[in-house]
């Protein structure tokens, strides 16, 4: 069997689409000091992008979490594997995420980070695949709304694999 990648997002129009999404949180953020959650892994190279992409000053974090085992089903079980360095009491809390799939995932980091005290929890992900949504979360800025495939590139892994291609793909066995 042999795997090919299909091109479903181009560095390009990702690139594009992080330009604007950075403009926006720049308009309504300013004034308002911000810290920009990355949800690791899968968020890394999206929240490099968009970290430059928004003129503000801004101070960065990572939560490391697991949602998914090798398999490309959700469990609904999150666990975190690193939390906060920093308190973000009092603070406007952006979580940027890869991906809302199920959106199991967000749900239980946005409620995690609320009970800290932050002023605001906002939500900003890349991708959504909305014919997956078992729980409805909004999302304040997203990049792109997708087809229920599992897609591979951009940060996002399959099995952890692939999250160095600069684009987001979908992969075809034949
Ligand atoms: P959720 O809890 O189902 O919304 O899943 C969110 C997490 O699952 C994301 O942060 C991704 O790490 C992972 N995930 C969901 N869909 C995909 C996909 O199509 N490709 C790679 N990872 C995915
Ligand atoms: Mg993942």
């Amino acid at each position: 069997m042999t795997e090919r990648l299909v091109t479903l997002l181009s560095a390009e129009e990702i690139a594009a689409r992080v330009r604007e999404l950075g403009a926006e949180i720049t308009r309504e953020y300013t004034g308002r000091p911000l810290v920009l959650v990355c949800v690791l892994k899968g968020s890394f190279v999206f929240a490099a992008d968009l970290a430059r992409a928004i003129d503000l000053p801004v101070r960065i974090d990572f939560l490391g979490v697991r949602s998914y085992g090798v398999d490309t089903e959700t469990s609904g079980v999150v666990q975190i594997t690193q939390d906060l360095s920093r308190p973000i009491e009092g603070e406007h809390v952006l979580l940027v995420e890869d991906i809302v799939d199920t959106g199991l995932t967000i749900a239980h980091l946005i409620n995690l980070l609320r009970t800290r005290g932050p002023t605001s929890v906002r939500v900003c992900a890349l991708l959504h695949k909305p014919a997956r949504a078992r729980i409805q979360v909004k999302i304040d800025y997203l990049g792109f709304t997708i087809e229920d495939r599992f897609v591979v590139g951009f940060g996002l892994d399959f099995a952890e694999r692939y999250r160095n291609l600069p684009y987001i793909g979908v992969i075809e066995h034949s």
